[in-house]
């Protein structure tokens, strides 16, 4: 007879032997992955519920972005921002155009492009509203998550992220998401921003209330106020329209985006405006080393017209109705309340039954990836390349987990 050696135990045990605890993983060791589908060591294939917080939103090794990416493996990968390469003015203005605004500012991860809208928005308040030095303030919502810088941080409202990282960034102003008498009464002559997200992701895709964002938009119109939109996992498809914003017909004065807009390689983020507002940069001001690079564009441009073609957020959006559907119909059966847009869903589970994290633990074993938030929330987003078939049978695993 002879025996299985499963690899996966091993590979666990090296994982947490060799690195920092700042995650607590699921017990899966991913080994090749295919759209909405990932194999691990062993050999057992799941599907992919969590598209890397969404940054896999057009699925696991797309084959025009993986084409773009070997295309240019064979030019020139960096040159860094010294000298100006070929991919770079065709990826910028695909992005601006795609953003319909003037300008934009890549970068690589996510908490770097919100640190560069921070950054943009406080010399725009300087040098364009007329704030006195050091005085600047940005209202941010409660539950926000923008990455995990120091400064970011510095205005968390949640104690995991914020504790033992001071001292803290001075100038936010925190007020409850979704609630618009607390950011007019936050405004004061020295607001130069309004940072928030267009549906809260990690807090456990919270939705805010109709006629929130457009409320946003007018105070930050009237009040000279920048509006700057965190799009990094709400953006690019996610919930069915190219933003997340857009579903209260909103443009804001800057969008921030990242995660997707890597296709799943290599990291890509940027901040889009206007003249007048991105404009205040000069020479020296801002930059990274890779920010930008003839890879990271190859790959962002292939992105951008993937997202022209307009064909995910329509996928996003016909698929995203059959799972919400699916999941209302479990509401009452384990499930307790249901948020979200498009193919993007945090599900609270009934806590007297098990918590998020127990939850995602019983889908893995059953084949779908999945991950908790907050005690008994979980996050579907699965790649918008995912089929009726997945989604359907991804729902089945859930009702199967849910019924015990
Ligand atoms: C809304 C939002 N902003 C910013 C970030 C930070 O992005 P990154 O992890 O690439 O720094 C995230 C990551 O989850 C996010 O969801």
């Amino acid at each position: 007879m002879t025996t299985v050696e499963f690899r996966t135990p091993g590979a666990l045990a090296d994982a947490e032997r060799w690195t920092a605890h700042n995650y607590h993983p699921l017990p899966v060791v991913v080994a090749e992955a295919e759209g909405a589908w990932v194999t691990d060591v062993d050999g057992r294939r799941y599907l992919d519920f969590l598209a890397g917080y969404s940054a896999l939103n057009f699925g696991h090794r797309h084959p025009g972005l993986i084409a773009a990416a070997h295309a240019q493996l064979d030019r020139v990968t960096l040159t860094s921002r010294a000298f100006v390469h070929d991919q770079f003015a065709a990826f910028c203005r695909g992005l601006a155009e795609l953003c319909g605004k003037d300008l934009v500012l890549p970068m690589n991860t996510g908490a770097e492009a919100v640190e560069t809208a921070i950054k943009v928005a406080r010399k725009w308040g300087y040098r364009v509203k007329g704030v006195a030095d050091e005085r600047a303030e940005i209202i941010v919502a409660a539950n926000n998550f923008h990455g995990r810088t120091t400064t970011i941080v510095s205005f968390s409202t949640d104690p995991e992220a914020r504790a033992d990282f001071g001292p803290y960034t001075p100038g936010f102003v925190v007020v409850p998401y979704g609630d618009l008498d607390a950011v007019r009464a936050a405004i004061t002559p020295n607001t130069v921003a309004v940072l928030m997200e267009p549906i809260q992701g990690e807090a456990g895709v919270l939705v805010p209330p109709a006629g929130f964002l457009a409320g946003v938009r007018e105070l930050c119109d009237t009040n000279n106020v920048l509006m700057i939109a965190d799009e990094i996992q709400s953006g690019l498809g996610r919930t069915g329209k190219t933003f997340a914003i857009e579903h209260e017909g909103v443009v804001p004065d800057m969008y921030v985006l990242g995660k997707a807009l890597g296709g799943g390689i290599v990291p890509v983020s940027a901040v889009a405006a206007n003249q007048d507002v991105l404009g205040v940069l000069r020479p020296g001001e801002h930059g990274s080393t890779f920010g930008g690079n003839p890879l990271a564009c190859a790959v962002g441009a292939e992105v951008v017209r993937l997202l022209a073609t307009g064909e995910f957020q329509e996928r996003s959006a016909r698929l995203g109705a059959r799972l919400h559907a699916g999941l209302e119909a479990l509401i009452g059966r384990g499930v307790v309340a249901v948020r979200g847009r498009g193919l993007w869903a945090g599900v609270d589970i009934d806590p007297v039954l098990m918590t998020g994290r127990q939850a995602c633990e019983r889908l893995a074993e059953r084949g779908v990836l999945a991950k908790d938030t907050h005690g008994s929330t979980i996050r579907l987003a699965p790649p918008l390349v995912v089929t009726e078939e997945d989604l359907d049978h991804a729902l089945a695993q859930l009702a199967a987990v849910l019924e015990g």
